[in-house]
């Protein structure tokens, strides 16, 4: 594969759409406001931030220059920037390949509730400030089979049908237009649940740590959340520095990206918790959080049907800027490196998606029952992915820049025209992914699944 035939982001405001099109997405709205909540409110949320300034940023820019140096997928790129001696490297990114299916069959999943809450808005069936209610329509959705898997189905075929027109035009064009809508609607809902009566309670469990709350796990949690948010330790970031144009800022692209992204989710959460106290909801209600809370705020207010329906539209948007890079990861693969057309990866990749996505759907339903390490096969894909996976390639991926690419390779890449030949940023960048994150990832890991 030549390069100049690579498709590729054709404007450095598509680059950066594109990216933020990747890392905000359920995450911020789902996934972000529910662990918050499970995991006692403000410690979690401390070390998460912690996870993503120290961890996730440094991690990001780096992966995403491996991938526009090699300007190839996952796997292939490690073959171009290692030594020959060390093509083992490329295990990286078969443990993305691996990471993108597990995700996208629980996220998929999400993405299909996300849809068929557009319609329940629009029935009036979530009108309600009521938990009990709330929590009926909610089970509903989720305990009919049928159900779940249609709606999982149908944001596969939508997204599927996506990816094959292709990178510049499909996800530039679908993420580029009503991302700031969805901040408009958040700030919104902000300004309601803060008015709420009983609102301060809600920001203080999000503001004010209790740190005796903060184990183990919960930091495993926190980490694995940094990653998932930006996409990265997955070989995400990888696929889509590999169309990053040549003069693109990195640095600056990712920072930008990681700020943005910390801002939805701070908003979802000022969103969410305070009408969580208000409305007498379960702040560790799991999962099903958002999908109760959101609700009852549009309720109380003026033209809540018309927001909540308009909200659940651009969530499912957003959601679909995120699968489509989640996709890209295996179907760069199989193109480049088995020579399938797009239409042919898609579809592969589209049906395995299915079949994984099939377990991950009836958990809440006939298997219900069925769990293995005390998980579901929602909950285990998850955990799999998002502490398991995404770390362990996070490490590997430190590793590998820290300790065989090395400085000046790092400085070349990362500045485009040698500006960043020993600047201060791109030492401090080096040394967080040379020794502080691979460390503090690996005792956070090890501790979080009780190696010791
Ligand atoms: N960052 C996305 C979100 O928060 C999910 C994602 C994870 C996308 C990993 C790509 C890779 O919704």
């Amino acid at each position: 594969m030549t390069q100049s035939t690579r498709d590729g982001f054709t404007s450095t405001f598509g680059v950066l759409v594109a990216t933020l099109g990747s890392a905000v997405g359920l995450g911020n709205i789902w996934k972000f406001p529910y662990l918050t909540g499970a995991n006692g409110g403000a410690g979690f949320l401390l070390v998460y931030l912690l996870a993503t300034l120290m961890v996730g940023l440094p991690l990001m820019m780096v992966e995403t220059m491996l991938g526009r140096a090699a300007r190839a997928n996952a796997v292939t790129t490690f073959e171009r920037v290692a030594p020959p001696s060390q093509s083992a490297w490329k295990v990286i990114g078969w443990m993305g390949f691996a990471a993108a299916l597990l995700i996208m069959s629980f996220y998929s999943g999400v993405a299909g509730w996300v849809y068929a809450y557009i319609f329940k808005a629009l029935s009036g069936e979530i009108a309600t400030i009521d938990p009990k209610i709330a929590g009926a329509a909610f089970g509903k959705l989720v305990s009919n089979p049928v159900a779940s898997l249609l709606w999982q189905w149908l944001v596969l075929g939508i997204t599927g049908g996506i990816i094959m027109l292709g990178v510049s035009k499909g996800i530039e064009a679908v993420t580029r237009r009503l991302m700031p809508l969805l901040f408009v609607l958040l700030l919104i809902l902000c300004v309601r649940s803060l008015t709420l009566p009983g609102a301060m309670e809600g920001l203080k469990f999000l503001f004010t740590p209790d740190f005796s709350k903060i184990t183990s796990e919960v930091v495993l949690t926190a980490l694995g959340l940094a990653f998932f948010k930006l996409s990265i330790g997955m070989g995400c970031m990888l696929t889509y520095g590999s169309y990053f144009r040549g003069d693109q800022n990195i640095p600056l692209t990712t920072t930008r990206v990681m700020l943005a992204d910390l801002s939805v989710s701070l908003l979802a959460g000022i969103a969410i918790f305070p009408a969580v106290f208000a409305f007498g909801f379960a702040p560790a209600a799991g999962p099903s959080l958002v999908f109760m809370t959101i609700p009852a705020v549009f309720t109380s207010m003026p033209g809540g049907t018309l927001f909540m329906t308009l909200f659940f539209i651009l969530t499912a948007v957003a959601s679909v800027g995120a699968i489509l890079s989640l996709l890209e990861v295996p179907v760069a693969i199989l193109t480049e490196r088995y020579k399938l057309t797009r239409k042919h990866a898609a579809l592969y990749t589209i049906a395995a998606i299915l079949l994984l996505g099939i377990p991950a759907s009836l958990s809440n339903s006939l298997m219900a029952d069925i769990k293995l390490f005390g998980m579901t096969a929602f909950d285990l894909f998850d955990f799999l992915s998002s502490n398991v996976l995404l770390p362990l390639g996070g490490i590997l991926i430190c590793l590998f820049v820290g300790w065989v690419y090395g400085l000046p390779e790092v400085e070349k890449q990362l500045g485009n025209h040698g500006e960043l030949q020993n600047s201060p940023l791109v030492k401090a960048v080096f040394f967080l992914v040379r020794f502080v994150a691979p460390l503090s990832i690996a005792v956070v890991l090890l501790h979080g699944l009780k190696v010791f």
